[in-house]
């Protein structure tokens, strides 16, 4: 296989999550195993998307959630539904935006650089599997325009991988 990772350095964040959905059509095309999609997924947002210092998933396992492929520094291991920025999201099954993790109640810090996060609930069938999870070193870093483009690469992933 052969694939190019192309960093767009302007143009809106519309844009860049455009290009990123087409990459990663391509980056997955053809292969169907769920971690080593979800290994290429958090590398190509790590590298693609500006100021992170994070970039991953935690996936469901009896109950909690479980560290999964990753790009950053080593991270928690295991969180209870409903603890954290990730449990939250998992919860409630909705995207979680955080402009301060500080403000955040419960939130578990993994990383002392971490300052905003943004979690995606990834769910198959019904079925809750796990989530995606970004965090920035920047206060403020994610907004709705992230929130739908990090949606819409979530499904891309999800439908074409089979469920852990
Ligand atoms: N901050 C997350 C924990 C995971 S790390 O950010 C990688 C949370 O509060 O759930």
């Amino acid at each position: 296989m052969t694939f190019q990772l192309t960093k767009q350095e302007t143009g809106s964040k519309d844009e860049l999550y455009s290009q990123l959905a087409a990459q990663l059509r391509s980056l997955l095309e053809g292969e169907r195993d769920f971690i080593a999609n979800a290994a290429n997924v958090s590398s190509l947002l790590f590298h693609s998307l500006p100021d992170l210092n994070w970039a991953g998933f935690y996936l469901s396992k009896e109950g909690e959630l479980v560290l999964g492929p990753f790009q950053g520094e080593p991270a928690c291991v295991r969180i209870a539904i409903g603890k954290g920025v990730c449990g939250t999201a998992a919860e409630i099954r909705q995207t979680v935006v955080v402009a301060n993790v500080h403000e955040f109640p419960g939130h578990i810090a993994c990383d002392s650089k971490s300052q905003s996060e943004i979690v995606v609930p990834l769910i198959k069938d019904q079925q809750l599997i796990g989530v995606l999870d970004l965090d920035s070193p920047l206060l403020n870093r994610f907004d709705d325009e992230d929130a739908r483009g990090l949606n819409e690469l979530a499904e891309i992933f999800i439908a074409i991988s089979d469920k852990p």
